[in-house]
């Protein structure tokens, strides 16, 4: 009976949803008790069997570019193809797709903050966010990343021989620097805990619950007074809140009004947080909730992702050839000399470091979908090797951009399974993907390769309108924390690279934690000199000569 609910046709079409050309044939793959239990807890990824993503990924290989996915009453049209991408993303203006059902789960943690905002709103504060992330300050957080990356490393050197979950680690040194940034707030969360760590924690793995599920629990009649999580929630939300409204109380008696050029200019060294960027911006509407709702979008956004990039690029620094991590370190050793942190031109520097990081965002971008819904009707322009028509697109469709397929497709990328970062130096192009430029690494400006040199193969940060505003912020964060502590420490794996699993939420988390083992290394130990570097050899391999 299982099996036969959830094998239909996807039922967008019949829904009046999407009208697509592509239906899929859905079949439930887990035992029927777990079948059961994913429909009494109304979660969509004990549903599939695993991380939702897989299973998209599994209807990538066999449907294509793009298909109806059906769970019981919902259904989305699910999209794998960089042109269709670049379309909803960039192409089409911003009031064309809203965040839909992300909306509705993030609009009791986020209210309409920058992330779920719908269109109208978002255009006011994007305007209002964008000029806080100015350069001068983006150059005065390189430091206060210095500092926290350097109680992280302390931390670790004084837990040498330990096992230690290098996940967890980084989830706090994250924290901690996402609460100076947006607030001046120091959770100290790398050093202690404390409640309101533990309100956070709860608070992002309820919505990272609400996303993966199909029945809106929360909704209940007075759920938060008597279903288990609920009342916790409610419970965390009032103590974030209450934090939150005091430290922008506190910022308003201090206003200093100024036009965004002059606090461009301000010093503010007790206090550079966004929070009093915004404060005493001239114009900017205290007495609305948009201030607390950006601040707290912020928190969450800019604090798992960076965490999920740095777990997931060392470790695969980590299990991959020795040769690789040695020539990275040998890179930070070789551009900070005798300096313990780098500075702007130093993470310019360190192209390998980056290329790592950027690598793991491919190969475990964070988060692996992007979810859109249709406010007017649209036309999807043709792409993928094998589709010969547009693609009508109803008012209404809920829609995921599979970024963890566009990121693993063997028609945009070679090898995509392997964790290369030298692959950002070479050209690819796959003429049979109409209408795709392939990746263009001339076209690479800033700190990473982004989604115009991949022509929107590659969406790291997302990519148009609403491309995250954290993108380089985020980079130089993970560039300082790593080189920090490559500097000094060698990292080793203490369980099988394959016990470390995958579960997925709103960002890709390990199943069982990053387990290692940090050893504190004299920094010329690994200066081994070649003739031929690892680096260069991929490139020889592959017929390419990097000059
Ligand atoms: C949006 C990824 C760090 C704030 C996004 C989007 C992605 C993304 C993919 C687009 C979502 C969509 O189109 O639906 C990441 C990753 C990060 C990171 C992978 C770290 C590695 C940050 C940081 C901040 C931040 C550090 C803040 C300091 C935001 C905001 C948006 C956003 C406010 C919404 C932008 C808008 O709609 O205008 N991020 N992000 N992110 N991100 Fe990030």
């Amino acid at each position: 009976f299982a099996v036969q609910m959830l094998t239909s046709v996807g039922l967008g079409p019949a829904l009046g949803m999407a009208a697509v050309p592509t239906a899929v044939i859905q079949k439930y793959e887990g035992s029927f008790l777990s079948f059961i239990k994913g429909v009494l807890g109304g979660d969509l990824q004990t549903l599939a069997g695993g991380p939702l993503f897989l299973l998209l990924a599994k209807y990538y290989q066999e449907y294509g570019p793009i298909f109806t996915l059906a769970f019981g009453p919902k259904a989305f049209l699910v999209v794998s193809d960089p042109v269709m991408a670049r379309h909803v993303l960039r192409d089409v203006p911003v009031t064309q797709y809203c965040k839909g059902m992300l909306a509705e789960i993030l609009e009791p943690i986020m209210g309409q903050g920058l992330i779920p905002a719908n269109p109208a709103v978002w255009k006011v504060r994007r305007r209002a966010l964008v000029p806080g992330f100015h350069k001068k300050w983006l150059n005065r957080m390189i430091g206060m990343f210095g500092d926290r990356a350097d109680i992280l490393l302390k931390d670790l050197q004084s837990k040498e021989g330990n096992v230690v979950d290098m996940e967890e680690r980084f989830c706090s040194v994250t924290l901690d620097i996402i609460g100076k940034a947006v607030f001046n707030y120091d959770f100290g969360s790398v050093t202690k805990e404390s409640p309101i760590i533990k309100a956070v924690y709860r608070v992002l793995r309820e919505a990272e619950h609400r996303s993966s599920s199909f029945i809106p629990y929360w909704n209940l009649p007075y759920a938060d007074q008597w279903m288990g999580g609920q009342v916790e929630f409610r419970r965390d939300m009032t103590m974030l809140d209450d934090i939150l409204a005091d430290l922008i109380n506190r910022a308003v008696e201090t206003r200093s009004e100024a036009t965004v050029e002059e606090l461009e200019e301000r010093d503010n060294a007790d206090d550079p947080s966004l929070l009093r960027f915004l404060v005493d911006m001239r114009g900017e509407d205290l007495s609305s909730k948009a201030l607390r709702d950006d601040l707290m979008t912020m928190l969450i956004a800019g604090h798992e992702t960076t965490a999920a990039m740095l777990t997931w690029t060392l470790f695969e620094l980590a299990r991959g050839p020795p040769a690789l991590l040695e020539e990275i370190q040998k890179e930070v050793r070789t551009v900070l000399k005798d300096k313990d942190r780098p500075d702007y031109d130093d993470i310019v520097a360190m192209k390998k470091l980056r290329f790592c990081l950027i690598e793991s965002l491919r190969l475990y971008p964070e988060p692996p979908v992007l979810i859109r819904r249709a406010r007017e009707a649209d036309n999807l322009p043709s792409g993928g090797s094998d589709l010969t028509s547009g693609i009508k697109v109803l008012r209404g469709t809920d829609m995921f951009i599979s970024t963890w397929n566009l990121h693993r497709s063997p028609d945009l990328w070679d090898e995509p399974e392997r964790f290369d970062p030298t692959r950002w130096d070479r050209p690819f192009q796959n003429p049979s993907v109409r209408g795709w430029d392939g990746y263009n690494p001339d076209k690479v400006t800033g700190l990473y390769p982004n989604e115009q040199a991949a022509d929107f193969a590659f969406l790291p940060f997302g990519g148009g309108a609403r491309k995250c505003v954290g993108d380089q912020f985020a980079m130089m964060e993970a560039a300082v924390t790593l080189s920090v502590l490559l500097k000094k420490m060698d990292f080793e794996l203490a369980i099988p690279a394959e016990d470390v699993g995958m579960k997925t939420g709103a960002t890709i988390h390990t199943m069982n934690g990053l387990q290692m083992k940090p050893r504190s290394v004299s920094e010329s130990s690994t200066s081994v000199e070649k003739t031929t570097s690892w680096w260069e050899m991929q490139h020889l391999k592959r017929g390419f000569n990097a000059n």
